[in-house]
């Protein structure tokens, strides 16, 4: 079996194949009291231990099957009794010949990355608190002691203890509710449910969520949940779900094997767009557009149900094969269900794509990051996280359709579900499976894997982008800039009617010109210029998130300080880190909002997911390397306060009290 740095656990020797977890969740301790019991599969039946990740958590007992006790010890990778910031510590237990299971029981506490703890003010309801968890890339070991690689997969059934006015949902499918009884605590009742995932799974797609939720159906196996204020909204927005779902079997040749497909539209700090937990993908509340525009971020969750939760990255160092397939996926999906030409919309969207990989390779990004195939190490996977996977995997694939052919190439992909379901991969599995199928065929000969794996940067084919669709965003941008530019007359070109990409295909060809990612940026829009496009279209009342994200990058790089409310509203009401970092990054790099940066920042890191105010907080240079042992450990404490990011935090308070709705209201 790969060795995968990015965990301290043993599978090559004692590998875990079923989980039985039972977890109460403790609102009062912002705590996970559980039992986690492994059955295990002796692969060296010499081995003496099980080791298990974990990070942050309180180890208070092990068992064996028959209730003997076990010794155990928690280890850190330096040898010293620190933790690491991101690989936590190996639990390593002791086991007899004839241990065939291992009980621990556990406490997660407050510091634990995967959980974000929120009090009643930050969710829509107001009233009861709300907890979630993400656990991608390798945050589980926050949540319960695990093997937390992908490489391992395991099934697991899970008992959960709630106070009787929440529910939870988890990445399986539910079992049982049983009725509310008194507790003898002075938590009051509470509510048992229960769950069962019996397709095998990787540690990372763990996944719980504990609020006053409610569901309306979309199909006879689809559903949106969601606190009840905002149920409605996301039954219409999401209401392609099933359409979006049955594209997908068709495309993949293999039915959806996860019984359901649910979406949990959670509060606003998610810190991702979408996250594929199985049976229940959550989605952030900043698709809410209320048009369907945003949508699909469902169709590429949908689409992880074969590329990355059935077949799955070897390890993380080969992300690829599950974020560049699945947005090749994804955009097959969207484009057959949307336009009758496939592979104009296809490329509609893959020229954002294309851009957003362009920004990733232009930006700082260590050059082992840039790679398709990264070098990981013992780095921070949430620090090696970007566009590259995605776009660059995604051109990879379209790379070869183009020299098999379009029919040729989807009849492979079918048959690469099939053979690696249920299983992991590298990339050089990839290219072995991809070459010995295509082996008669000419025109992969000369292939040049190596460049498109290894080398750091760009691809080296320029993509033959068809770019019907987006040339009247183009011919418009064009326009704009010999307006700021030259003086030009305004145009009275209307977008009214334009669909929400071409619009962000308009913003990102500005944005490209004006060279937003030097800092500062080379060539910003001139401050007029931004006042005339929003007085023309009004991109600061947008409702749809990726609009107001592009407008508030060009406006702050234009230094218009009128778009500050706007932007410090937008980055704390909502925790979206594709939005929320760049936007940060840039105001810090401004003139006008650097202080402000880092004075909003620390008025509202609560509000953020642990890992997005971890990534923010490297970005605003508010933290060490994330090697070092505590992120907030060099955090700057006093910086002065600029007259202006008072009452522009304090506008945004007032918007973060009052939750998502207001939000949305201000948006429109
Ligand atoms: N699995 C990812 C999210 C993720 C990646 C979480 C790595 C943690 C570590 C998810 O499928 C994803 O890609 N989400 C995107 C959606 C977009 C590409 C359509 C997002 O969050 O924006
Ligand atoms: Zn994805």
């Amino acid at each position: 079996m790969l060795r995968d740095a990015s965990s301290l656990a043993n599978p090559q020797e004692t590998r875990v194949t079923h989980l039985d977890w039972k977890v109460t969740v403790d609102f009062t301790a912002s705590a996970l009291i559980g039992r986690a019991t492994y059955t295990l599969d002796r692969v060296d039946p010499d081995a003496t231990t099980l080791c298990l990740d974990t990070s942050r958590l309180e180890i208070l007992t092990v068992v064996d099957q028959n209730d003997d006790s076990l010794s155990f010890a928690l280890e850190s990778p330096g040898g010293d009794s620190v933790a690491h910031s991101h690989l936590g510590q190996r639990l390593v237990i002791r086991i007899a010949p004839a241990t065939t299971s291992v009980a621990i029981d556990y406490r997660t506490t407050p510091a634990s990355s995967a959980c974000q703890w929120l009090p009643p003010a930050q969710t829509s309801g107001g009233v009861f608190p709300y907890l979630y968890t993400q656990a991608q890339a390798i945050h589980a070991r926050s949540l319960i002691p695990c093997q937390d690689m992908p490489g391992v997969k395991f099934t697991y059934g899970a008992t959960v203890t709630v106070p009787a006015w929440a529910t939870p949902v988890m990445s399986a499918i539910l079992k049982t509710t049983s009725r509310a009884h008194p507790d003898d605590s002075q938590h009051g009742s509470s509510k048992i449910y229960t769950f069962e995932q019996t397709v095998p799974i990787s540690a990372y797609l763990l996944a719980l969520a504990v609020g006053q939720l409610e569901k309306r159906d979309l199909s006879p196996r689809c559903a949106v949940w969601s606190e009840p204020s905002v149920v409605e909204a996301a039954a219409y927005e999401f209401a392609q779900t099933e359409e979006f779902l049955t594209m997908a079997e068709d495309l993949a040749g293999t039915p959806y094997v996860w019984g359901r497909y649910d979406l949990l539209c959670l509060c606003a700090s998610s810190p991702y767009g979408g996250m594929e937990n199985p049976c229940i993908t959550f989605v952030t509340p900043t698709l809410l557009a209320g048009d369907r525009s945003l949508a699909d971020v469902v169709a590429h969750e949908i689409a992880h149900s074969w590329t990355g939760n059935l077949v799955t990255n070897a390890t993380w160092d080969h992300f690829w094969l599950n974020e560049g397939w699945t947005t090749w996926f994804q955009r097959k999906i969207m484009s057959r269900i949307h336009h009758d030409d496939h592979e104009q919309l296809l490329d509609l969207d893959a020229i954002g794509g294309y851009q957003a990989l362009q920004d990733a390779c232009s930006r700082e990004m260590p050059l082992a990051y840039q790679k398709l195939v990264l070098d990981i190490g013992d780095g921070d996977p949430d620090e090696a996280y970007s566009s590259i996977a995605y776009e660059k995997g995604f051109h990879l694939l379209r790379a070869l359709e183009r020299r098999v052919g379009t029919s040729a190439f989807e009849a492979f992909f079918q048959s690469y579900v099939q053979k690696y379901a249920y299983q992991t991969l590298t990339s050089d599995d990839f290219r072995d499976f991809f070459t010995t199928y295509f082996e008669d065929n000419e025109a992969i000969r000369d292939f040049d894997w190596e460049t498109w794996f290894y080398e750091p940067g760009m691809p080296p084919e320029d993509p033959p982008f068809d770019r019907t669709l987006a040339e009247h965003s183009a011919q418009l941008a064009q326009v704009w800039l010999a307006v700021d530019r030259h003086g030009r007359m305004l145009p009275t070109t209307s977008i009214a009617d334009w669909t929400s990409l071409q619009t962000t295909c308009f913003l990102d060809a500005l944005l490209l010109q004006t060279n937003h990612n030097s800092v500062p940026p080379k060539d910003p829009l001139k401050v007029s210029t931004i006042r005339a496009l929003q007085k023309a279209y009004r991109l600061a009342d947008s409702r749809n998130s990726e609009i107001l994200f592009r407008f508030c990058m060009l406006a702050v790089a234009a230094e218009d300080e009128t778009i500050l409310p706007t932007v410090v509203r937008f980055i704390t009401t909502q925790g979206r880190m594709k939005f929320t970092r760049p936007l940060y990054r840039t105001l810090f790099a401004s003139v006008m909002g650097r202080d402000l940066a880092v004075q909003v920042f620390l008025g509202h890191k609560e509000f953020y997911h642990p890992i997005c105010a971890k990534m923010v907080a490297s970005d605003l240079l508010l933290s060490s390397s994330s090697s070092n042992s505590g992120v907030w450990a060099t955090m700057r404490n006093t910086i002065s306060l600029g007259k202006s990011w008072m009452w522009a935090v304090g506008g945004a308070a007032v918007a973060v009290g009052m939750g998502i709705t207001i939000a949305r209201h201000r948006r429109r």
